[in-house]
């Protein structure tokens, strides 16, 4: 049995997360990567951290909300680049409970998940820009500063420990900021640590080795059958909460890439920035819930679902279940909709929002569905099942 089978069902079915990058740099809004990008020495920027009290932080409003999305779990920034923790850890005094906010907010997190029965994720960047042997990685870096590097290392090793075993069940461990390669971070032993604190856990391809799943960023790229993958995407154009971002991207647009992740059996991990106060942009919550409507009516298409070999031409995508064929039509056609290909024998179509029937006929290898309605009764997309005739509904 692979370990797909074995633990990974519920990553497998999924197809749908929240992912969360929150942390002290959302107090500048300016996105996560400030520190680097405007180059803020370390004690400017540990300012922050004095003005990060997140008072309308409410972690089971985010799950609830991830939940009304249609979500099945969420992955949070435990520490980003910065390394400034959410939680508390030995190793530090740069945490949320040893500065402002005075809580350990992962903790808070991990309750708000469970709470709600969603997966519990947690995002970790193995790099930490308080080392110089990172920060000015270009003139130094593990050749150059082994010292340096080597104490980053260790401080990693020691917080994935205190990941692992303070917070209970963690479903998911999502690695980040690995620059240089396996062995400039002990990876090899660094998962087998966490694998023995926490057995179920998923780990994804970001400390340069493969393990569970493939982490596509900002594109939709399906990885080959049998491997698990899933699409992180941001819903403007940054991961942390960037005031001046104001490049939404439709309601629409990311239902098509829920289901273009779906149609390749993977999942897709789509990110909120908080504020620094701790609420969801309203344009993010916004979204979220009207995906949600979708997700209701729609979620037989999408979750569970197997890739499916039709050629849907320039309509949309396919999903496939059991006997039940998924089209999802991106690009209504108007009232008739003709397939080029559809090499089974189909029993029945139907809209699947309201299970009214659809006409069909034959033409050759074609399939043409018609009497359709002129315009896309669901302005996001529109399902339409078709039935397969196996022996047992002949
Ligand atoms: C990149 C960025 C980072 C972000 C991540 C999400 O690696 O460095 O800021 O967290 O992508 O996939």
């Amino acid at each position: 049995m692979s370990r797909e089978e074995k633990m990974g069902s519920w990553f497998a079915d999924a197809r749908f997360g929240m992912f969360i990058h929150w942390g002290i740099y959302a107090v500048p809004g300016r996105g996560e990567w400030v520190r680097m990008q405007e180059q803020i020495p370390q004690d400017e920027y540990a300012k922050f951290a004095g003005q990060f009290n997140p008072t309308k932080y409410d972690s089971y409003a985010w799950a609830l909300l991830a939940k009304e999305a249609g979500m099945k779990y969420m992955v949070l920034t435990t520490r980003h680049h910065d390394g400034f923790c959410l939680f508390d850890s030995q190793t530090t005094d740069f945490t949320a409970p040893k500065t402002a906010a005075k809580r350990d907010l992962i903790a808070e997190y991990v309750r708000g998940c469970r709470k709600t029965g969603l997966k519990v994720g947690f995002y970790y960047s193995l790099g930490n820009w308080q080392f110089d042997a990172l920060f000015k990685h270009t003139a130094k870096g593990p050749q150059k500063d082994p010292k340096g590097w080597a104490a980053m290392v260790d401080q990693t090793h020691a917080q994935l420990r205190e990941l692992c075993s303070n917070y209970g069940k963690i479903d998911l461990l999502w690695y980040d900021g690995g620059w240089g390669t396996a062995k400039d971070w002990r990876a090899k032993e660094l998962n087998a640590t966490v694998r023995s604190l926490q057995p179920q856990i998923l780990i994804n391809n970001r400390s340069n080795l493969p393990e569970d799943f493939d982490t596509p960023e900002q594109h939709l790229t399906a990885s080959k059958p049998g491997r698990m993958w899933e699409s992180c995407m941001t819903m403007n154009c940054h991961w942390g909460y960037f005031e001046a971002d104001h490049e939404w991207k439709s309601t629409k647009q990311l239902v098509h890439n829920i289901t273009a992740c779906a149609a390749g059996a993977g999942n897709y991990l789509l990110n909120v920035g908080p504020k620094p106060d701790g609420s969801i942009p309203l344009e993010s919550a916004k979204r979220l819930r009207e995906i949600g409507e979708w997700m209701k009516v729609n979620g037989p298409a999408i979750y569970a679902s197997q890739r499916c070999p039709l050629d849907s031409g320039t309509a949309g995508v396919f999903t496939q279940k059991g006997n039940k064929l998924y089209l999802i039509v991106h690009w209504w056609p108007g009232e008739t909709l003709t397939l080029p290909k559809v090499p089974m024998e189909i029993k029945s179509a139907s809209l699947l929002a309201t299970r009214e029937n659809v006409a069909f006929r034959r033409d050759g290898k074609r399939l043409v569905l018609t009497g359709l309605p002129k315009a896309s009764p669901d302005p996001r997309s529109t399902v339409i099942v078709l039935e397969r005739r196996t022996r047992a509904t002949a």
